[in-house]
């Protein structure tokens, strides 16, 4: 495992230095370096400098200019450095710099990307669908944003702690349970119910919704379900073996969703609601203690200053609710101590809906008050925003009802299945082929009109653009690797090209070159600020750039003989391995052959 500098860090450094240099004082001067049109790179630092150091910007960009290492030399990296303008500084950096910084990655299974300097541990809180519930759109968010984000900090070295935060506990239970109790054979199994996940599902619906009419209707029932929450909250052992059921029943429900959306959920990360229910009490008290929380109208209440509602009066966070209950506050800050206090995070994530978004910041301010949360630990609400119809409105079927996630996914499915048979019957696919093909390509549509969205806008679900082949899609991209795949078959060969950093580059293989040389770059800023939307963007920018050199550089018939041939067929090979690795990052599969 060898790191390695993109040429844009070794850049910067040159720069820094030749900026300390021209100004001895200047030794921490940002270069501002970045990728330009004008050359491959510029840099505008000299402008700021010379105006703390009252000189003429375009000297002082000479002076800086003499003092880098190019135009060759033992450092060939620099090939021309020109002053523009006011004081730019537009670096063109030498082909042999390029392609050396690119074998060097070929050469790393981790494509040269570092492992973070000083990784801590990070707790996300994602995929959190509520039991005896149908999974719906707001969900899918959650899942796909929160299980890109765990990876990609995995691949950076963070140590992560998984936590599907479901919800598992609350009244509504004490009326299920009352209602299985009184129903015993409700949640039998039957033999002809077909998919077992499905089955599951319309049996825990089935149940929800004769419960409810009951709740409603029957005043006596009623109170029998209330009795029956304190019983379970208690841990009353039949109550809690009942309760036990309805979990499980929905964890047969969940799998079967998230092995469609290729989600792996480990039973040991589930930790819902229910998982805190023995430090509630103490939660409490501790609050109530230290003042941070005070009874009001029967209810224990923290306030905030700046949190009013319209009428003026402060919003207070209800972490005892006047019938003695807790709520899901109380959970969320107990759920804080847990992984501040027993796992000793360092970053608590939680991928949850805008809507909760006064909810979060009222738990981290009083947590922080309760000294939960110390100036050590970062806690961050990553809030989604929602997925909106064809109609601009949110996500819903014709009738009104929220979409079944399922479904969603199913027709995506079928969908992007019919893209890939019409090309795959033409490069001789076969129909397994074609059905998994499908399948990879519907759910990475799905995943990625989801991560190339910024988290918190909304956005339309719209199949038609989601699945084609032109435009920011990850057909696109999955397109493009599965054609570096093609070539290499063409060429009738599977191991590595070497490279030829002697060999003079040609427009499209700079452009692709550079890029292919900024993916750990973009990755340490996705990781730092917790935007997927950047790395997916960045491989549609890569799909686009193999895209034109493949269309201006012939790589099997090159001209310039076979080194020629060699070194495209490795910038083919990493550019192969870069998508694929960066598509993984995002929960995306890259089929072979489309
Ligand atoms: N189960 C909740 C819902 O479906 C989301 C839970 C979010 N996580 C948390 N720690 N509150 O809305």
């Amino acid at each position: 495992m060898a790191s390695v500098a993109s040429l844009s860090a070794s850049l910067q450094q040159r720069v820094s230095a030749a900026l300390a240099a021209a100004v001895p004082s200047a030794v921490d001067a940002d270069p501002l370096l970045r990728r330009s049109d004008r050359a491959d790179f510029q840099a505008n630092g000299v402008l700021g400098l010379a105006k703390r150091q009252k000189t003429n910007p375009q000297a002082l960009a000479a002076e800086v200019v003499a003092a880098l290492p190019a135009g060759g030399g033992a450092d060939d990296t620099i090939a021309a450095v020109e002053v523009s303008g006011p004081g730019f500084l537009n670096i063109t950096v030498s082909d042999a710099a390029i392609t050396r910084n690119l074998a060097a990655r070929a050469a790393d299974d981790r494509l040269g990307v570092p492992l973070s300097e000083h990784p801590g541990t990070t707790v996300v809180d994602y995929a959190q669908p509520n039991v005896a519930k149908e999974m719906h759109v707001g969900h899918l968010r959650s899942s796909v944003i929160g299980d890109a984000i765990v990876r990609i900090l995995e691949f950076g070295g963070e140590q992560v702690v998984r936590r599907h935060h479901i919800g598992d506990w609350g009244t509504q239970f004490g009326m299920l349970v009352q209602y299985l109790i009184e129903h015993p054979h409700q949640l039998d199994h039957s033999e002809d119910e077909g998919e077992a996940g499905e089955a599951s599902m319309s049996r825990l619906d089935r149940l929800y919704k004769a419960s409810g009419a009951l709740f409603k209707s029957d005043e006596e029932f009623k109170e029998r379900a209330r009795r029956r929450v304190v019983d379970l909250q208690a841990g009353d052992p039949r109550t809690v073996a009942l309760w036990q059921r309805f979990v499980d029943e929905s964890k047969i429900y969940f799998d079967s969703v998230y092995s469609k959306l290729d989600i792996q959920i480990r039973d040991e990360d589930i930790v819902g609601e229910s998982g805190y229910n023995d430090m509630l009490v103490e939660t409490c008290d501790l609050l109530e203690k230290s003042g941070v929380a005070v009874w009001s109208n029967g209810a224990l209440c923290v306030f905030f200053d700046d949190i009013k509602g319209k009428d003026g009066e402060p919003v207070p966070l209800i972490v005892r609710k006047t019938d003695g209950g807790f709520g899901y506050a109380a959970t969320d800050l107990s759920a804080i101590r847990n992984r501040t206090g027993d796992l000793h995070a360092d970053t608590l994530l939680y991928v949850v809906d805008v809507r909760q978004s006064l909810h979060f910041r009222m738990v981290f301010e009083t947590a922080r008050r309760a000294g939960w949360l110390t100036e050590q630990v970062t806690a961050r609400h990553l809030p989604f925003g929602t997925l909106l119809g064809k109609d601009g409105k949110p996500f819903k079927t014709r009738s009104g009802e929220s979409v079944k996630l399922e479904d969603l996914l199913d027709e995506a499915v079928q969908r992007a299945t019919a893209v890939v048979r019409e090309k795959g019957e033409k490069i001789g696919l076969t129909d397994e082929e074609i059905t998994a093909n499908g399948t990879q390509v519907g759910i990475g549509a799905v995943k990625y009109a989801d991560l190339s969205t910024s988290l918190g806008r909304d956005y339309v679900f719209d199949l038609d653009r989601m699945v084609s082949l032109n435009g920011d899609t990850s057909v696109y991209i999955q397109y493009a690797y599965a054609r570096t795949r093609s070539i290499f078959r063409k060429a009738g060969q599977e191991q590595r090209a070497a490279a030829h950093p002697e060999l003079a580059l040609e427009p499209a293989e700079r452009a692709l070159g550079l890029h292919l040389d900024a993916f750990g770059d973009t990755l340490a800023e996705v990781a730092e600020v917790y935007e997927p939307h950047r790395l997916a963007s960045y491989l549609f920018q890569l799909a686009s750039l193999f895209t034109t050199f493949y269309e201006q550089c012939p790589v099997l018939t090159a001209g310039g003989g076979q080194d020629q041939v060699e070194n495209r067929l490795f910038l083919c090979d990493l550019t192969a391995r870069t998508l694929r690795q960066g598509l993984t990052l995002l929960g995306i599969r890259t089929p072979e052959r489309l």
